[in-house]
Protein backbone atom coordinates (compact mmCIF):
# COMPACT_ATOMS: atom_id res chain seq x y z
CA UNK A 1 0.00 0.00 0.00
CA UNK A 2 1.24 3.62 -0.82
CA UNK A 3 -0.41 6.50 0.95
CA UNK A 4 -0.80 9.64 -0.84
CA UNK A 5 -1.49 12.69 1.05
CA UNK A 6 -3.30 15.40 -0.69
CA UNK A 7 -4.73 19.27 -0.35
CA UNK A 8 -5.10 21.72 -2.79
CA UNK A 9 -5.86 26.07 -2.25
CA UNK A 10 -3.66 26.71 0.75
CA UNK A 11 -3.35 29.80 -1.07
CA UNK A 12 -0.31 30.87 1.19
CA UNK A 13 0.74 34.80 2.17
CA UNK A 14 2.36 36.61 3.78
CA UNK A 15 1.36 37.65 7.56
CA UNK A 16 -2.27 36.46 7.01
CA UNK A 17 -3.89 33.43 9.28
CA UNK A 18 -6.41 31.41 6.12
CA UNK A 19 -9.62 30.42 7.39
CA UNK A 20 -7.73 26.21 7.17
CA UNK A 21 -4.61 26.70 8.09
CA UNK A 22 -2.48 24.73 6.19
CA UNK A 23 -0.79 22.11 8.80
CA UNK A 24 1.78 18.94 7.39
CA UNK A 25 2.90 18.28 11.41
CA UNK A 26 3.19 14.63 11.69
CA UNK A 27 2.43 14.12 7.77
CA UNK A 28 5.98 12.24 7.39
CA UNK A 29 4.41 9.22 9.35
CA UNK A 30 1.03 9.44 8.18
CA UNK A 31 1.54 9.23 4.28
CA UNK A 32 4.25 8.27 1.74
CA UNK A 33 4.05 11.45 -0.69
CA UNK A 34 2.04 14.80 -0.75
CA UNK A 35 0.51 15.93 -3.51
CA UNK A 36 -0.58 19.63 -3.71
CA UNK A 37 -3.33 20.87 -6.23
CA UNK A 38 -2.80 24.42 -7.47
CA UNK A 39 -3.38 27.36 -6.00
CA UNK A 40 -0.42 27.53 -3.61
CA UNK A 41 -0.37 30.81 -3.51
CA UNK A 42 -3.15 33.89 -2.73
CA UNK A 43 -2.39 36.83 -5.35
CA UNK A 44 -0.11 34.52 -8.16
CA UNK A 45 3.24 35.37 -6.43
CA UNK A 46 6.41 34.32 -5.98
CA UNK A 47 7.30 35.35 -2.88
CA UNK A 48 3.53 33.65 -1.74
CA UNK A 49 5.05 30.57 -3.44
CA UNK A 50 8.59 30.92 -0.32
CA UNK A 51 5.54 31.26 2.42
CA UNK A 52 4.74 27.59 1.29
CA UNK A 53 8.03 26.41 1.26
CA UNK A 54 8.39 27.86 4.37
CA UNK A 55 5.02 26.02 5.48
CA UNK A 56 6.64 22.69 4.37
CA UNK A 57 9.72 22.81 5.41
CA UNK A 58 8.93 20.04 7.47
CA UNK A 59 7.82 17.53 5.41
CA UNK A 60 10.14 14.85 4.36
CA UNK A 61 8.56 12.73 1.91
CA UNK A 62 8.22 13.61 -1.96
CA UNK A 63 6.39 16.35 -2.51
CA UNK A 64 4.19 16.71 -6.22
CA UNK A 65 2.56 20.08 -7.05
CA UNK A 66 0.67 21.67 -9.44
CA UNK A 67 -0.28 25.30 -10.25
CA UNK A 68 -3.61 26.79 -9.92
CA UNK A 69 -5.30 29.86 -11.45
CA UNK A 70 -4.30 31.85 -8.75
CA UNK A 71 -0.51 31.13 -9.12
CA UNK A 72 -1.30 32.74 -12.63
CA UNK A 73 -2.81 36.25 -11.62
CA UNK A 74 0.67 37.99 -11.40
CA UNK A 75 2.13 36.14 -14.22
CA UNK A 76 4.90 34.96 -12.01
CA UNK A 77 4.20 31.44 -12.32
CA UNK A 78 7.23 30.45 -14.24
CA UNK A 79 8.77 32.30 -11.14
CA UNK A 80 6.61 30.25 -8.65
CA UNK A 81 7.59 27.19 -10.22
CA UNK A 82 11.66 27.76 -9.50
CA UNK A 83 10.89 28.59 -6.18
CA UNK A 84 9.06 24.94 -5.46
CA UNK A 85 11.75 23.31 -7.47
CA UNK A 86 14.95 24.62 -5.74
CA UNK A 87 13.20 23.58 -2.72
CA UNK A 88 13.18 19.97 -3.86
CA UNK A 89 9.13 20.20 -5.16
CA UNK A 90 8.30 18.35 -7.85
CA UNK A 91 6.33 21.02 -10.06
CA UNK A 92 4.26 19.92 -12.70
CA UNK A 93 3.14 21.86 -15.74
CA UNK A 94 2.08 18.84 -17.87
CA UNK A 95 4.98 16.69 -17.16
CA UNK A 96 5.01 13.73 -16.10
CA UNK A 97 7.15 11.90 -12.61
CA UNK A 98 7.67 8.88 -10.54
CA UNK A 99 7.76 8.51 -7.33
CA UNK A 100 9.01 5.78 -5.50
CA UNK A 101 7.71 5.28 -2.32
CA UNK A 102 6.20 2.62 0.33
CA UNK A 103 7.57 -0.22 -1.77
CA UNK A 104 6.02 1.26 -5.13
CA UNK A 105 6.04 3.74 -8.24
CA UNK A 106 3.41 6.03 -8.55
CA UNK A 107 3.33 7.83 -11.71
CA UNK A 108 1.85 11.53 -11.66
CA UNK A 109 0.81 13.36 -14.87
CA UNK A 110 -0.19 16.93 -12.78
CA UNK A 111 -1.09 19.67 -15.19
CA UNK A 112 -3.38 22.65 -14.11
CA UNK A 113 -6.28 21.97 -15.97
CA UNK A 114 -9.05 24.12 -17.22
CA UNK A 115 -12.78 25.33 -17.33
CA UNK A 116 -15.19 25.27 -20.01
CA UNK A 117 -18.13 22.97 -18.67
CA UNK A 118 -19.38 19.82 -18.97
CA UNK A 119 -21.38 17.20 -20.73
CA UNK A 120 -24.08 18.81 -23.25
CA UNK A 121 -23.07 22.60 -21.50
CA UNK A 122 -19.73 22.32 -22.34
CA UNK A 123 -17.89 25.03 -24.39
CA UNK A 124 -18.34 23.77 -28.21
CA UNK A 125 -15.50 24.94 -30.65
CA UNK A 126 -17.47 27.50 -32.35
CA UNK A 127 -18.34 31.04 -32.92
CA UNK A 128 -15.70 34.35 -32.02
CA UNK A 129 -12.24 33.85 -31.79
CA UNK A 130 -11.97 34.05 -27.91
CA UNK A 131 -14.09 31.43 -26.99
CA UNK A 132 -12.77 28.92 -29.04
CA UNK A 133 -9.01 29.77 -27.75
CA UNK A 134 -11.05 28.75 -24.43
CA UNK A 135 -11.84 25.94 -26.27
CA UNK A 136 -8.38 25.16 -27.43
CA UNK A 137 -6.64 25.93 -24.06
CA UNK A 138 -9.13 22.70 -22.35
CA UNK A 139 -8.23 20.80 -24.88
CA UNK A 140 -4.60 21.67 -24.70
CA UNK A 141 -4.92 20.50 -21.11
CA UNK A 142 -6.57 17.18 -22.00
CA UNK A 143 -3.78 16.21 -24.37
CA UNK A 144 -0.96 16.61 -21.65
CA UNK A 145 -2.97 14.47 -19.84
CA UNK A 146 -3.77 11.56 -22.34
CA UNK A 147 0.41 12.10 -23.28
CA UNK A 148 1.17 11.62 -19.30
CA UNK A 149 -1.45 8.49 -19.15
CA UNK A 150 0.38 7.20 -22.65
CA UNK A 151 3.98 7.29 -21.07
CA UNK A 152 3.79 6.71 -17.34
CA UNK A 153 5.19 3.33 -16.51
CA UNK A 154 4.13 2.53 -12.78
CA UNK A 155 2.78 0.20 -10.41
CA UNK A 156 -0.16 3.16 -9.60
CA UNK A 157 -1.34 6.13 -11.78
CA UNK A 158 -2.65 9.35 -10.59
CA UNK A 159 -3.70 12.60 -12.39
CA UNK A 160 -3.37 15.44 -10.02
CA UNK A 161 -5.08 18.71 -11.46
CA UNK A 162 -6.55 22.01 -10.35
CA UNK A 163 -9.59 22.18 -12.28
CA UNK A 164 -12.51 19.55 -12.15
CA UNK A 165 -12.92 16.71 -14.64
CA UNK A 166 -16.25 16.01 -13.20
CA UNK A 167 -19.31 17.47 -11.95
CA UNK A 168 -20.05 15.72 -8.73
CA UNK A 169 -17.21 16.70 -6.51
CA UNK A 170 -18.42 20.45 -7.19
CA UNK A 171 -21.68 20.18 -5.87
CA UNK A 172 -22.33 22.90 -2.82
CA UNK A 173 -20.75 25.95 -5.57
CA UNK A 174 -23.94 27.18 -7.20
CA UNK A 175 -24.35 25.84 -10.77
CA UNK A 176 -24.06 28.91 -12.53
CA UNK A 177 -19.91 28.50 -12.00
CA UNK A 178 -19.18 25.02 -12.57
CA UNK A 179 -18.22 25.57 -16.64
CA UNK A 180 -15.33 27.71 -14.38
CA UNK A 181 -14.37 25.29 -12.01
CA UNK A 182 -13.89 22.62 -14.10
CA UNK A 183 -14.08 20.45 -17.84
CA UNK A 184 -15.61 17.30 -18.52
CA UNK A 185 -13.14 17.30 -22.02
CA UNK A 186 -10.41 16.29 -19.29
CA UNK A 187 -12.45 13.10 -18.20
CA UNK A 188 -12.37 11.21 -21.43
CA UNK A 189 -8.39 10.29 -21.45
CA UNK A 190 -8.70 9.30 -18.08
CA UNK A 191 -11.68 6.91 -18.78
CA UNK A 192 -9.89 5.44 -21.96
CA UNK A 193 -6.40 5.09 -20.54
CA UNK A 194 -7.20 4.72 -16.99
CA UNK A 195 -5.78 6.02 -13.65
CA UNK A 196 -6.03 4.71 -9.83
CA UNK A 197 -6.68 7.95 -8.65
CA UNK A 198 -7.70 11.98 -9.67
CA UNK A 199 -6.83 14.38 -7.30
CA UNK A 200 -8.30 18.02 -8.17
CA UNK A 201 -9.16 21.35 -5.87
CA UNK A 202 -10.15 25.04 -6.87
CA UNK A 203 -13.84 24.03 -5.44
CA UNK A 204 -13.75 25.56 -2.63
CA UNK A 205 -17.31 24.54 -1.32
CA UNK A 206 -17.47 21.29 -2.89
CA UNK A 207 -17.53 17.65 -2.39
CA UNK A 208 -14.72 15.85 -1.32
CA UNK A 209 -15.84 12.14 -3.79
CA UNK A 210 -16.79 11.82 -6.96
CA UNK A 211 -16.32 9.18 -9.47
CA UNK A 212 -15.92 9.67 -13.06
CA UNK A 213 -18.35 7.86 -15.80
CA UNK A 214 -15.48 5.12 -16.13
CA UNK A 215 -15.22 4.42 -12.34
CA UNK A 216 -11.88 6.36 -11.51
CA UNK A 217 -12.40 8.43 -7.78
CA UNK A 218 -11.88 11.92 -7.75
CA UNK A 219 -10.86 13.56 -4.85
CA UNK A 220 -11.73 17.33 -4.76
CA UNK A 221 -8.94 18.21 -1.82
CA UNK A 222 -9.33 21.94 -1.83
CA UNK A 223 -8.54 22.80 2.26
CA UNK A 224 -12.11 24.35 2.86
CA UNK A 225 -14.13 21.67 0.69
CA UNK A 226 -12.02 18.53 3.04
CA UNK A 227 -12.45 21.08 6.67
CA UNK A 228 -8.81 19.73 7.41
CA UNK A 229 -5.08 20.44 6.76
CA UNK A 230 -5.17 17.31 3.66
CA UNK A 231 -6.60 13.61 3.37
CA UNK A 232 -4.76 10.21 3.28
CA UNK A 233 -5.51 8.24 0.20
CA UNK A 234 -4.44 4.59 0.29
CA UNK A 235 -3.55 2.70 -3.05
CA UNK A 236 -3.49 -0.56 -3.29
CA UNK A 237 -4.47 -1.45 0.36
FE1 LIG B 1 -8.50 28.30 -4.71
FE1 LIG C 1 -8.49 28.03 -8.15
Amino acid sequence: MVRIAAVGDVHAQRGAAPTFKADFANINARADILAIAGDLTAHGLAEEAEVLVDILKGVNIPIVAVLGNHDYHQRQQEEIKRVLKSSGILALDGETAVVEAGGFNVGFIGTKGFGGGFGMGALPDFGEEIFRMMYREGVNEANKIRRGLETIKADFRVVLLHYSPIKETLHGEPPEVYAFLGASIMAEPINRLGADLIIHGHSHYGTEKGTTSGGIPVRNVAISTMGRPYTVYPLGG
